[in-house]
Order: structure tokens, then sequence, then C-alpha cells
């Protein structure tokens, strides 16, 4: 794919008296190299570099309108009222955008996830990623991709990831850096892999990652050395992409995931996000590796559930292992997806 150098266009419409709308889409992500930790919490720079795969399998559709009728934002998440601290961080994008479109107007947001499971997927890369993109469509500016990508980082640091499909890259950021955006990779074609997502455990998760990564900063005498380690394992993971490596992507990439939560589990008050079937399912992936010889390695993320990097070819065989496994819910396949989208 051709790598562009998109210029940030922000142009402001003149505000008419009606009820501006627009509708976009934006697909979930899963880091290869985990983003865990904050270099500058105002500006929400991550402290270390991310890579990831976006996915196909789950959707977040979101509709804006700024109406002019309105006195106060309306939010609706899937089909119910927003909590308190979504609706204040649905708020504080349409803030950003209102600020820089010149106008006030408050707006009607609606977010549907199309998710295979409501256990605990529910993911803000999706939805901040589409959230940016229907906002500022619906207000009139026209912003290139590489600007949706600061506009959704400032919300939730791997939305920035999701304005891109395929694979994608997030640079750590230097503190007071206002410009930092995700970077296209590689293209959803590049290579012909899955995700076999595990869901281990009903219900959503305890702690939060914003919550999580800064008690880890704060707490975990682990921190340093998950700074230290991160920037080498996102290397090898862009190579071994570059280059198909499953082996070097997925080595990497476990001890990615495996670092970041050790580090989350030396934090005070402890961040212990697995349960008996996420441990299942991790011994699961290792003989799957070990004893029949299939390429396939283990991810997670800020929750219970274990992810399963694959060749395409044998996610159906991965998928019937992985649903063998003690306590498991639910087991799908999610293949490379696409980039945000707005549409008319
Ligand atoms: C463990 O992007 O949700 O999933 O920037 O505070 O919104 P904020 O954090 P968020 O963190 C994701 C953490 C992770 C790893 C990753 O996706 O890279």
């Amino acid at each position: 794919m051709t790598r562009r150098r998109a210029r940030p266009r922000a142009k402001v419409t003149s505000p008419t008296p009606r009820a501006k709308a627009a509708q976009a889409r934006a697909c979930a992500n899963i880091a290869l190299a985990k983003y865990w930790g904050k270099s500058d919490v105002e500006l929400n720079l991550p402290a270390v570099p991310s890579i990831s795969l976006t996915l196909d399998r789950l959707v977040t559709d979101t509709h804006v309108a700024f109406d002019p009728s309105l006195a106060s934002d309306a939010i609706v998440i899937d089909g119910a009222g927003a909590s308190r601290t979504a609706r204040a961080r649905v708020i504080e994008m349409l803030d950003r955008v209102r600020a820089r479109a010149g106008i006030e107007t408050r707006a009607r947001v609606e977010t549907a996830n199309a998710f295979p499971t409501a256990a605990g997927l529910a993911s803000s890369a999706s939805g901040f990623a589409a959230l940016a993109a229907a906002a500022t469509a619906a207000a009139g500016l026209d912003v290139g991709q590489k600007e949706l990508s600061r506009i959704a980082r400032r919300s939730s640091a791997s939305a920035a990831r999701s304005i891109w499909g395929g694979f994608v890259k997030l640079p750590a950021g230097v503190p007071g850096d206002t410009r930092l955006a995700a970077r296209p990779l590689f293209d959803a074609a590049h290579w012909d892999v899955a995700l076999v997502v595990a869901i281990a455990a009903a219900g959503p998760k305890d702690v939060g990652s914003t919550e999580g990564m800064e008690r880890s900063r704060r707490t975990s005498p682990y921190y340093d050395a998950w700074i230290d380690a991160a920037p080498r394992l996102a290397r090898a993971i862009e190579r071994g992409i570059a280059g198909r490596d499953l082996e070097r992507v997925g080595r990497a990439m476990e001890q990615s995931t495996l670092a970041f939560h050790a580090c989350a589990l030396a934090s005070d008050p402890a961040i212990l996000y697995w349960q008996p079937a996420t441990v299942a399912l991790l011994r699961a992936v290792r003989s799957l590796r070990e004893d029949r010889g299939i390429p396939v390695f283990a991810t997670m993320d800020a929750g219970p559930h274990v992810k399963a990097l694959c060749l395409a070819r044998d996610a159906a065989r991965v998928r019937a292992a992985l649903r063998r496994a003690a306590g498991v819910v639910e087991v799908f396949v999610a293949r490379p997806g696409p980039g945000v989208e707005v549409r008319a």
C-alpha cells in the first residue's frame, strides 16, 4: 500500500440552523505489541510504541447529529443511556470537535457495537475511532486520516490505531507532543492471518485500562522494566510482520502480553484480569504449538480473554481446540479488517 503523507486539512463550513449529521463505522483492533502506560496523561500520549491488527468482526457504528434544538448532548450506547464516565469521555471529544469547527451546537450521538458477544469485549478503540470520524464529518470539518487519528488518540490511544485497516503502528509519545498519530504499516491483504478470540468470562472487567495503566505507573515495581523492554518487542513484531514471520511476531507478542500483565499484577492494589479459563486457554495455545505443531500464539488485553494469532488456514483447528478449554464461554474467528469509513 502507499504510505500517504496526509496533511491535516481543517476547514470550517458556515454553520446552518439545521441539524447536520454523519455516520461512521470503525473496527476494533488488537495490539500485537502492547500499549500500557502514558508519557503525558493530559495529552494522552503512550509511553511505549504499539502495533496492532484491525479486525473485521468487531464493528462500531456511530451516528452524530449536531442539532440546534438540543439543550445538552444526548448520548445513547447500544440502545441505552451512557454511564457517567462514558458520557464524560464522549462529551470531551465532542467539545474538542466543536472548538475546532467554531460551533456550540449540542449533538445527538447514537452508537451500536456489533460484537459477537457483550462479554467485556466492548472496545474504546472502535468506539472513539467511529465517534471521531462521525463527529468531525457532522461538524463540517474536512480532516485527513492522520488528523482523525490524533483526535481519536486524545480520547483513547488504542482508537488512534483503528483509523487504519490492517497492521498499524502508534509510536511512543514525547511529552508535550500534540501531533502524535498512528500510521499504517501494511493493509489487511498483506498477510493471511486470523485472530481466534476466546471469551474467558462473562461481564465487564473490573479495572479499565486507563485506570489500570496509571496505577501500574504509580505503584508497580516492574513498570520501568516494562517501559524498557516494550520498544525492543515492538521492533521485533514490526520486522516479523514485514517478513510475514509468524514465529517471530508470535514470540515477541506473547512476551509483550505477559510482560505488561506482570507489570499490572505487581501494582498496588494488584490488577488481576485472569480467570481460570484464561490459564486453560493459554495452556491450550501452548499445547497446540508444542504437541500438534500448529504455529499459534496468544495475546491478551486488559481483561480475561485470550486471543490466538495463527495463519488463516489453521483458524478452524485452533477454534475447535480452544472451544474445549475448561470454562470458555465462546470462541470466534476474526480476520484483518478495514479502517474507519464515513457513510452518507
Ligand atoms: C491493554 O487505549 O483503552 O488494550 O488511552 O487510556 O483510553 P486509553 O487506553 P486504551 O488502552 C489499551 C490497552 C491495551 C493494549 C493496547 O490496546 O495496546
